[in-house]
């Protein structure tokens, strides 16, 4: 006996858990599939943002950033903190704590949106006269097959790993087994320094690891704007990450109890061997559709696996839809929740959009970075005339009083019609300041347009108002 739904998604992360409570508010009767447990069994819904990536991640970041702070941030503000000690197994217990929350939640918010849940792994198995047949292997054991009008594949992303190296989440770790450390590693190497490198690293070296990020490309940061990725080099290197860019890495030994890894420098010199307690392999993420059976009802994938897409994400076949790390696209949370959305309400009869060019960037590393819209080198490269304007936190009272004055925010605008092109921002509370600019340039905002809104004071946000008044060279606290 199969069950008949107007709409069934496959993933339970931010893409798909997000397209069934937009699908079922639009009136679709909507079921969600998805496989993850946590250890006792129960579903760990919310994909790898909730368990393995964003949200845990943050909750180290915090946790590591008042250790830091407890250690040597709060001495100027006149707070002595006598020998602040260390309970790791507190603070991955609370991390833990705080996925479970995410995962109930998004429980909670099924039951209350009436969105069908099933714990199980979905595959496509047949195209049926209204819809497509999907068989469902349960997580306790039981088989089904549901059928559904409409699919929205939302599997997400898997850790790429460096090749002939498995993770092993033990010596060789993957953003799983990084976040799950019972001991500070003593030396803890990374192979990429990306996002994930990054931020990863900042948590352990804040907790007391020596960190070494071996970097394949020679410039560091490159998808961020120069001038910020330059400013984070060097508060980076102050903090004591050590980041080695250029790098070949020629051999990746894990043995017992540490592991080898021999590489080569930008200037394809000699060959260097460095010894880890445990390495991070961070060097980007592959799409997820193993196991969706894509090929028996010929589904269209790339050569990476991706499920192609048009910019609605319709697939080449009708009623199947893709959101997220599965398709083209940056691998973010908040990207895929926007498809997730927009594919909802396409099916649901309306006219769902995404705009990719808004779509901000973070790193959550301490200073923050974060941006939106094109780079200066982008913008060069497509021979568009461009006004900059920058501002630095070093001039912004509410950053002196905090003792939060590294970083600048800096805004491109066209040159002839002044509209808003990118902002990138490194400082403080960056991740929370950028959507700022994302509203602008969605409402396509002139810098004057800015430069002219009324920001409270003291606040960092009075940073973006005098770097949109720096465009036209008029900023007023510079
Ligand atoms: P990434 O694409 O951000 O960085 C990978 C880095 O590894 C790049 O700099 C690349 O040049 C380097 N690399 C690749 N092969 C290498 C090799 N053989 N040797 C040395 N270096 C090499 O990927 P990452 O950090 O693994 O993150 C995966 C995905 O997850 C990304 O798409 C990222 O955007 C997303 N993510 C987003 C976060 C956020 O929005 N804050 C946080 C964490 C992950």
């Amino acid at each position: 006996m199969s069950q008949a739904f107007d709409l069934a998604v496959i993933g339970g992360g931010p893409g798909g858990y997000i397209a069934a409570i937009r699908g079922a508010q639009l009136g679709l009767r909507v079921v969600c599939i998805d496989a993850a447990s946590t250890a006792g069994g129960e579903p760990a819904l919310g994909g790898t943002c909730t368990n393995v990536g964003c949200i845990p991640s943050k909750a180290l970041l915090q946790s590591s950033e008042y250790f830091a702070m407890a250690q040597h941030g709060l001495a100027e503000h006149g707070v002595r903190v006598a020998n602040p000690g260390l309970d790791l197994a507190r603070m991955q217990s609370r991390k833990d704590t705080v996925v479970r929350q995410n995962n109930e939640g998004i429980v909670y918010l099924f039951k209350k949106n009436k969105v069908t849940f099933v714990h199980g792994r979905a595959a496509f198995q047949a195209r049926v006269a209204d819809g497509w047949e999907l068989a469902v292997t349960g997580a306790a054991g039981a088989n089904e097959v549901l059928r559904a009008r409409n699919v929205v594949v939302a599997t997400g992303s898997n850790p790429r790993a460096f090749p002939g190296v498995a993770f092993d989440e033990d010596r060789v770790l993957s953003n799983t087994g990084a976040l799950a450390l019972d001991e500070v590693p003593g030396k803890l190497g990374i192979i990429g320094a990306g996002v994930v490198g990054l931020e990863l690293g900042s948590v352990w070296r804040r907790l007391g690891a020596q960190v070494t990020l071996l970097e394949a490309l020679p410039a560091f940061l490159g998808v961020a704007d120069e001038t910020i990725a330059k400013e984070a080099l060097k508060a980076f290197t102050k903090q004591g990450l050590k980041i080695h860019l250029g790098v070949q890495i020629d051999e990746i030994r894990p043995g017992k109890g540490a592991v080898l890894v021999r590489y080569r420098d930008a200037k394809g010199g000699s060959q260097e061997a460095l010894e880890f307690d445990r390495l991070i392999v961070s060097i980007g993420r592959v799409p997820n559709t193993d196991g969706l059976d894509a090929g028996r009802v010929g589904l269209a994938l790339d050569a990476r696996g991706a499920v192609v897409v048009d910019a609605h994400c319709a697939t080449n076949l009708p009623g199947v839809w893709a959101v997220g790390d599965v398709v083209r696209g940056p691998m973010l949370a908040h990207k895929a929740e926007e498809e997730g959305v927009a594919v909802a309400e396409r099916i649901a009869g309306g006219a769902g959009h995404v705009d990719l060019a808004t779509i901000p960037s973070v790193v959550y590393t301490d200073p923050e970075i974060a941006w939106v819209g094109q780079t200066e080198a982008q913008l060069k490269a497509s021979g568009r005339a461009y006004r900059s304007g920058s501002f630095p936190f070093s001039a912004n009272g509410r950053a002196r009083a905090a003792g939060h004055t590294t970083g600048l925010v800096k805004m491109l605008a066209d040159a002839a019609t002044d509209e808003i092109l990118g902002v990138h921002i490194i400082g403080p509370s960056a991740s929370e300041l950028i959507s700022e600019a994302v509203v602008a340039m969605s409402f396509r905002a002139s810098s004057e347009d800015i430069a002219r809104i009324c920001h409270a004071h003291p606040t960092l946000s009075e940073a973006v108002r005098e770097s949109a008044l720096a465009v036209d060279k008029r900023t007023l606290n510079l």
